[in-house]
Parts: C-alpha cells; structure tokens; sequence
C-alpha cells in the first residue's frame, strides 16, 4: 500500500463538493487504509478525501493519544444529525495548510451517520476533539476549509503564504 500524496491549499480541489460514495467496494475500502496510512505518515489525526484528490465523501481519522491503543475511524457518506448548543474552541491545523493554525469554535457534541470500510450504517456520538475533527473533515467534503472561518485579512495572509511555500516546493522538485 502506497500512500497518497497531501494537496496543499490553494487549490481547486479543496474547493469543490464532493459526491457521496454509491457503494463501498473494495476499491472504497482500499482508498479509506491508504488515506489511513498517508495521515498516520503525516502525522495527523484527520485526513479528508478531496486532500489526496479524490473528491468523494470519505474522511479518517484517529484522535487516540500517542500512549493509547490506535482507534481509526473510516467514515464514508458521513452525515451529521444533530449538534449540542454548546460550542468548544479549539485550535485547529489541516495538512493542506501545515504549519498555520486558528482557533475555532463549533459544537462540542455532535451525532454523525455514516458508512464504515464494510458498508455497515453506523451512528457515533462525539465529543471533545473527536467532535471538531469531524466537523472539520466533513467541511473538506463540502470544500470548506478552517481557514474560512478566519477573518478574511488573516486567511488572505496565510493564502499568500502557501502560495509562496508552493512555489518553492516546485522549485525544490525541479532541483532534485
Ligand atoms: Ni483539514
């Protein structure tokens, strides 16, 4: 298994709504382990489809501490149902925009249908870090990203440095 490659912001693709998944094949299930492996290689806990271009609704994650027994989610045509009033900030990063992060707040409880990688229905309650790393993994699916959130001076700022960042990083390519 080989893992994919993180598309960095900007770019169209993270921009775009994704479709949901008509049927959970063996293809399905092999893009949810190598979209696994590229998050847990990043590291990161929360890795979403249209991240590795493929834009269909299908997110991972793992919000296990580093001393507990890893606990990966694969959450295909996820659907949230229902969201608590009371909302939590947490400071939030995304590996299409490494190394920029900003404090968002959203509701802390969430209840989330979704597929698993053997096309079971299951319906989770989350909270605590489970329940904004959801939440921001299915924002990617609808092409909204964390920075949206932010006032638009700060994301015109942090765009302006990725697209920088971009730049050298094909220039690096072009070098090797
Ligand atoms: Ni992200």
């Amino acid at each position: 298994m080989t893992k994919y490659e993180i598309v960095l912001h900007p770019d169209k693709k993270l921009k775009k709504k994704c479709l949901p998944v008509s049927e959970v094949t063996a293809e399905i299930r092999s893009i949810g382990s190598r979209m696994l492996e590229t998050m847990y290689d990043a590291p990161g806990i929360g890795l979403a489809a249209p991240q590795v271009g493929i834009l269909k609704r299908i997110f991972v994650m793992d919000c296990s501490e580093k001393d507990q027994i890893s606990k990966p989610y694969i959450c295909i045509n996820p659907e949230i149902t229902w969201v608590s009033d009371h909302k939590s900030n947490y400071e939030e990063g995304c590996l299409s925009i490494p190394d920029f992060y900003g404090e968002i707040m959203r509701p802390s409880e969430i209840k989330m249908n979704c597929l698993n990688e053997n096309g079971e229905f299951l319906e989770y309650h989350f909270e605590g870090l489970k329940a904004t790393c959801a939440q921001h993994e299915i924002d990617h699916l609808n092409g909204v990203l964390f920075i949206d959130y932010l006032g638009r001076v700060r994301r015109q700022i942090i765009t302006t440095k990725m697209k920088k960042i971009k730049k050298q990083i094909v220039l690096n390519q072009g070098n090797v």
